[in-house]
């Protein structure tokens, strides 16, 4: 396509018109252009790793760890707490060649899943409560997304549109007859609007749905139809879906991995469980807490912080213990459309994350997170540290909670009603990496293991539904022999 295509709108220009396009939308420019390639470079050299075959190149697209820091005799210790997936918010931050490989991975990936006059979705998250619905301020970088998924359509079967669901169900947007089509929408209201045949196929509006590119999506609806839809009609992209959506899915890898390929700046073992009823999500917190540990527990499928809870007063009366949990229940419930509540839950433990330690920054003594998007290009997985995310309030010991140690940024943009970028550093840059007090040999040995842990976590894909059922606190020789073997063979690589 010509340069000169008039046609052709700048992402930043989209964003400067979106008060009168919509809503306003968030900028990010600024932290994209402060990303230093020359770093990111030096870190992709010792952290790249091949994939195990070129089927694998279908499975995966990406994937945003997050990771919280805290301080072993001095050095930084690095705990996965989050694999995420393709329903990434903070494309923009990254550097303009990753994201062409991320969107050459979703152009791949909606090819391979194409049949004619067929769906693939694009849910965006939002709207999650009823009563102040909460609008995607990243809604332009779904839009790269969707041109990808179209132009992968059109690469397989001529022709691809790309409509909204609020298009779709209102009539002023139709299918078009002899072309496949995208459909964006928001991710309550695709769950509310997809159906499922009695073959076993997914159906919107009329129109099959072979796939969906979000794992928290496609974890929830598999979820909701409970083993009905048929998975070699409906493609959930990623393949790791199941650890994207389910923290307590992620963690067991991770452990798994861990406990074969230990770190200096990883603990030895992931300590974890999951609770699948009201009662025993309660009995696992105050068993936990009896046994001195700070639980912290997490719900199935959602994001943005809702309904995680810190249990970190060993005194707390369990009548409050009981009330925190049903108050998890019901947001849950309401957001996620979760009858009593997104279970099952994955309960862990409480890691007491460093701050910001510098006098004259703005967000001193402030928790904070790192991102490190995992991505394929071609035929292997990259790290790409991306966002140091900040809590929107100073930590204080004595009032640890919610409130100063969520590091969302989406929170904290939603709560303190400001653009997400207040709260965010760029991570490949030595400034940030001096004020977070992580060396740039630290930030390599953690791609390195992200990479690793990831590759791991693409290897299981086959085995992913079965281990949801499988408990955890898991010994070391329990961890399967087949696992242990691709492990070795990855050390020997
Ligand atoms: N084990 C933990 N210890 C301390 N803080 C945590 C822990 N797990 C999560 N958090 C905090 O809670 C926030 C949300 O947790 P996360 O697992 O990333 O779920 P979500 O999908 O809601 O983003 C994180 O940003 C982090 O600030
Ligand atoms: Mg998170």
């Amino acid at each position: 396509m010509s340069t000169n295509d008039p046609f052709r709108l700048s992402f930043e220009t989209v964003v400067s018109a979106s008060p009168m396009l919509g809503h306003k939308l968030e900028n990010r420019s600024q932290i994209r252009n402060a990303q230093n390639l020359e770093l990111l470079e030096s870190w992709q050299e010792s952290s790249t790793v091949p994939l195990r075959s070129a089927a694998q190149q279908d499975a995966f697209v990406v994937a945003p760890l997050d990771i919280l820091v805290s301080r072993q005799d001095g050095r930084a210790q690095f705990h996965i707490i989050e694999l995420n997936g393709t329903g990434i918010g903070g494309v923009s931050n990254m550097p303009e060649h990753v994201v062409s490989a991320v969107a050459a991975s979703l152009r791949r990936v909606a090819k391979s899943c194409w049949e004619a006059d067929t769906v693939l979705l694009l849910p965006v998250s939002g709207k999650e409560c009823d009563a102040s619905p909460r609008l995607n301020k990243l809604m332009h970088e779904k839009l790269i997304f969707a041109e990808a998924m179209q132009a992968g359509m059109a690469d397989a079967g001529g022709s691809a549109d790309i409509v909204t669901l609020t298009g779709l169900l209102s009539g002023i947007q139709t299918y078009r007859d002899g072309a496949s089509t995208v459909v964006i929408g928001y991710i309550k209201e695709l769950m509310d609007a997809c159906t499922v045949s009695d073959d076993g196929g997914v159906y919107l509006a009329g129109r099959r749905v072979v796939g969906a590119v979000n794992d928290r999506f496609c974890l929830n609806l598999i979820g909701k139809f409970k083993g009905e839809i048929d998975l070699d009609q409906f493609t959930p992209i990623n393949g790791t879906y199941l650890a994207g959506g389910d923290k307590g899915a992620a963690y067991s890898l991770l452990d798994e991995y861990l406990a074969h390929r230990s770190s200096d700046s990883f603990p030895d073992r992931v300590h974890h469980a999951h609770a699948t009823t009201r009662s025993e999500l309660i009995s696992t917190v105050l068993q936990w807490m009896a046994m001195g540990r700070r639980p912290v527990i997490k719900p199935h499928g959602t994001g943005i912080g809702h309904g995680i809870e810190f249990f970190l007063d060993p005194h707390e009366s369990t009548a409050a213990v009981i009330s925190r949990i049903d108050e998890s229940l019901l947001v849950t419930e309401e957001y996620y459309a979760a009858d009593g509540g997104a279970f099952p839950y994955t309960v862990c433990e409480f890691i007491d994350a460093t701050v910001i330690d510098q006098q004259d920054h703005r967000l001193d003594g402030h928790k904070y997170e790192l991102r490190i998007v995992v991505y394929r290009d071609g035929l292997s997985l990259k790290a790409c540290p991306t966002i140091a995310k900040v809590a929107n309030q100073c930590f204080d010991a004595a009032n640890a909670g919610r409130d100063n140690l969520i590091n969302n940024i989406t929170n904290s943009s939603v709560t303190k009603q400001t653009d997400g970028t207040e709260y965010m550093l760029p991570l490949c840059s030595e400034q940030t990496l001096e004020v977070l007090g992580i060396t740039p040999a630290e930030m390599a040995e953690l791609c390195r293991v992200a990479t690793e842990y990831t590759l791991h976590a693409i290897d299981e894909i086959p085995r992913m539904e079965r281990r949801m059922d499988s408990s955890c606190d898991a010994d070391w020789s329990e961890i399967p022999e087949s696992v242990q073997l691709r492990m070795t063979s990855l050390k020997a690589a």
